[in-house]
């Protein structure tokens, strides 16, 4: 039985040879030369191949060695943080260049970029964000639209938007010659409807090569089980007992998250420690279980011993959120142990929020999840659920997100772009006008729009800010009082995973719990946001930081990214400031509210009043029964409270609030009535019509001038073309 060892340097140069060796006998490599010629001659190109072909680190490569860097950055974009990080590792390493230069990734709040940088894998959030400062993104080439099949709400907003731009600048080039291309890439599925929603362009398939893999259901899930503890138990169990009865081959788990991941990698480890592999294992060259997780905020050098071959004699056994599921292939593995859930962001109509949920997966996610096994040899799949669970409670397809997640941020970024008709806007799946309409409600309310439709001043600058809008709101407020010194490192702050430690083992949890407890009392008591606040000064202020957050059971790491978060903001927030119509404004309240009061003005959507007992109820109109979630330092104390706001809420049988805070509904009363004040159709009625009008001012102004210059109307297009 072996930990992960920590990552050997020695081993480096030898790996690296090995893996160019890997990338020889890719799928992908015969197809180089078609490949290659294919993405010069067409503007749209859809590529499909099972996941493990090499699409996501061969084509980049493919198309830097044919010289197409030369005309602008090779971008591709990835669903997921992590995997753009550890495919520009790889990619640059395959390519031995340094990382950051030739080979860069760019995530939210981390640039690894330079002026050097031709080949840039980023987040397809960071791409979106990119065109609102560049429509044509002018700087690209090629834009690789990597994993499209997962149907994220940003990759999906940018098919449409770079649809909408490059067929029409494609029908405006006079030559034929293609300056920018697009290359959509995608698992399996799907690519028929990819290439008519682009003007059916050409789809090259990579044929692939898999084993069979044969999939056996379980009986501890049925339809009626959702419970977390019962699911984390039995893939350990049964990935346990493929240990023990199959034959070498490495596992992948797929669990749905950090802290299950963590407690079921505690759990093999305790009990593999038990085995006596001279009478237990059947297979007599397996001698250990290499044990590792796999999860999106790990740090990286960790998650590069995912893709290392074990030690001889070792097995290795993985586990995994569902990124193992697509974006990662790891090599080796031949049994897959499925939980059959995963955690997704769900708009809940209920608490009409956005809520982390765990829910059974698809049954095509259950056959991807299985074919990760037949990579290189038949394997096995071992699902946890029932027959039954699988006939009544999986979805034969995925949900794209544009059709179940909140489309807030993204309706400003369509509105900055000048799309104000957002729902005639082209979408490979139409999201439910529910959701258009709570979006734009919701921007109204944070007056980031006007009841026109229109992107306020305010608008544009939440607009700035790689935040929730009403978390960027409430900054802003501060700093137009010139105190975001206060705002900012919260802002931060809530930024990062959960900074709180909980271990596992009971006693050390009490001390946890005990020192967290303090903290929350030092910094003033019965306020969650003036604590993660203090946590970040204390912290920062401290002579050692690692040494205070071991000592008070915080996570360094999360600190850490914490304080270059909060220097991120601040450094876009001081390029605003400087904008002579950046607002400024004078505070006239009693100042030990102020940090207070300008939360409410970002979170004023987020009110609960205390009905009765510990029940508070939402003040939305959804009018939900919440309760403070046990881990707040306002539980317990709810006797005393009366209106409160919170940061995000938590859907189990009942539904909690987390990170909460007391406020006076004095600071809300003015705001709250533009919950109700507008019906979402008005709103969506006038952004219909408001294109035309402003379509008709456009015409009408072109008309009078050419009927004042006396112009025919072929010759006034004719100069309007040049
Ligand atoms: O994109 P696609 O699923 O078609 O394949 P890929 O991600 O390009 O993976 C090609 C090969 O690279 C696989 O054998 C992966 O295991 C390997 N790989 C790796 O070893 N380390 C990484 N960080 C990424 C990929
Ligand atoms: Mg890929």
């Amino acid at each position: 039985m072996s930990k992960p060892n920590k990552h050997e340097s020695k081993h480096e140069s030898k790996r690296g040879s090995k893996r160019c060796v890997e990338a020889q006998c890719l799928p992908i490599l015969q197809h180089k030369a078609t490949l290659t010629k294919l993405v010069k001659d067409n503007v749209f190109l859809v590529v499909t191949g099972e996941t493990g072909s090499g699409k996501t680190t061969q084509l980049p490569q493919y198309l830097f060695e044919a010289g197409l860097w030369k005309g602008g950055i090779i971008g591709i974009t990835q669903p997921r943080r992590v995997a753009a990080i550890t495919v520009a590792q790889r990619v640059s390493q395959e390519m031995h260049f340094t990382l950051g230069k030739e080979v860069g990734y760019q995530v939210r709040f981390d640039d690894c970029t330079s002026q050097a940088t031709v080949v840039k894998y980023m987040t397809d959030g960071c791409l979106l964000r990119e065109i609102l400062a560049d429509p044509g993104l002018s700087q690209y080439s090629v834009v690789i639209l990597d994993e499209a099949h997962e149907r994220s709400l940003n990759t999906d907003i940018l098919l449409g938007l770079l649809k909408k731009t490059l067929l029409q600048a494609d029908k405006g080039s006079k030559d034929g010659s293609v300056r920018q291309r697009v290359v959509v890439m995608s698992a399996t599925l799907e690519t028929d409807k990819l290439s008519t929603f682009l003007g059916h362009c050409p789809v090259f398939t990579i044929p692939g090569r898999t084993f069979p893999v044969t999939s056996r259901f379980g009986n501890a899930i049925g339809p009626k089980e959702v419970d977390s503890s019962r699911y984390v138990n039995e893939v350990v169990r049964v990935a346990l007992d493929v240990h023990v009865s199959e034959v070498a081959g490495d596992i992948l788990v797929f669990l749905t998250g950090q802290s299950e991941i963590e407690k079921a990698c505690d759990m093999l480890y305790e009990k593999a420690e038990s085995i006596d592999y001279r009478y237990d294992v059947q297979d007599q060259t397996v001698e250990g279980l290499l044990i590792l997780p796999l999860y999106g905020s790990m740090p990286t050098d960790q998650q590069r011993q995912i893709f290392q071959a074990p030690p001889s004699g070792i097995r290795k056994c993985v586990v995994a959120t569902n990124i193992a599921a697509t974006s990662l292939t790891i090599n080796g593995i031949k049994y897959i142990v499925d939980s059959g859930f995963v955690k997704q962001l769900n708009h809940n109509s209920r608490v009409g929020m956005d809520i982390l949920e765990v829910v059974p997966i698809s049954k095509s996610e259950a056959q991807q999840r299985a074919g990760r096994a037949g990579r290189t040899s038949a394997g096995k799949c071992f699902r946890i659920y029932s027959n039954e669970f699988w006939e009544k409670c999986m979805l034969d397809y995925t949900v794209p997100e544009i059709q179940r997640a909140s489309l807030t941020s993204v309706v400003l970024t369509l509105k900055c772009l000048g799309v104000h008709d957002v729902i005639r806007f082209p979408y490979l799946d139409h999201p439910e006008e529910r959701l258009l309409l709570e979006a734009l409600k919701q921007l109204y309310q944070f007056d980031a729009i006007d009841r026109r439709g229109q992107v306020t001043q305010l608008g544009r600058l939440i607009m700035e800010f790689p935040l929730h809008p009403g978390l960027t709101r409430a900054l802003l407020k501060a700093a137009s009082y010139g105190c975001e010194e206060i705002l900012l490192p919260l802002a931060a702050m809530l930024s990062v995973e959960n900074i709180f430690i909980r271990p596992g083992h009971p006693e050390k949890q009490k001390e946890a719990d005990k020192k967290h407890r303090n903290l929350a009392a030092q910094s003033g008591g019965m306020n969650d946001f003036a604590t993660l606040l203090s946590v970040f000064q204390w912290c920062k202020a401290s002579d050692s930081p690692s040494a205070w957050c071991k000592e008070n059971w915080i996570h360094w790491r999360a600190l850490k990214s914490a304080f270059s978060i909060e220097t991120q903001l601040r450094e876009i927030l001081l390029r605003l400031q400087q904008k002579k119509d950046f607002p400024v404004e004078t505070f006239t309240g009693n100042k030990s509210e102020l940090f207070r009061r300008c939360l409410c003005t970002g979170y004023f959507t987020n009110v609960a009043r205390r009905s009765i007992g510990k029940i508070f109820s939402t003040m939305d109109g959804h009018g939900t029964a919440v309760h403070v979630h046990p881990s707040s330092s306002l539980f317990d104390q709810e006797a005393e409270l009366d209106w409160v706001i919170f940061h995000d809420m938590m859907v189990t049988s009942r539904v909690y609030l987390r990170t909460v805070c007391p406020i006076r509904y004095d600071w809300v009363k003015d705001l709250l009535p533009k919950l109700h004040e507008v019906d979402a159709y008005e709103l969506s009625n006038i952004a219909r019509e408001e294109v035309n009008e402003e379509e008709l001012a456009k015409l009408e102004s072109k008309e009078a001038k050419r009927q004042k210059e006396g112009l025919d109307e072929d010759t006034a297009k004719k100069l309007e073309k040049r």
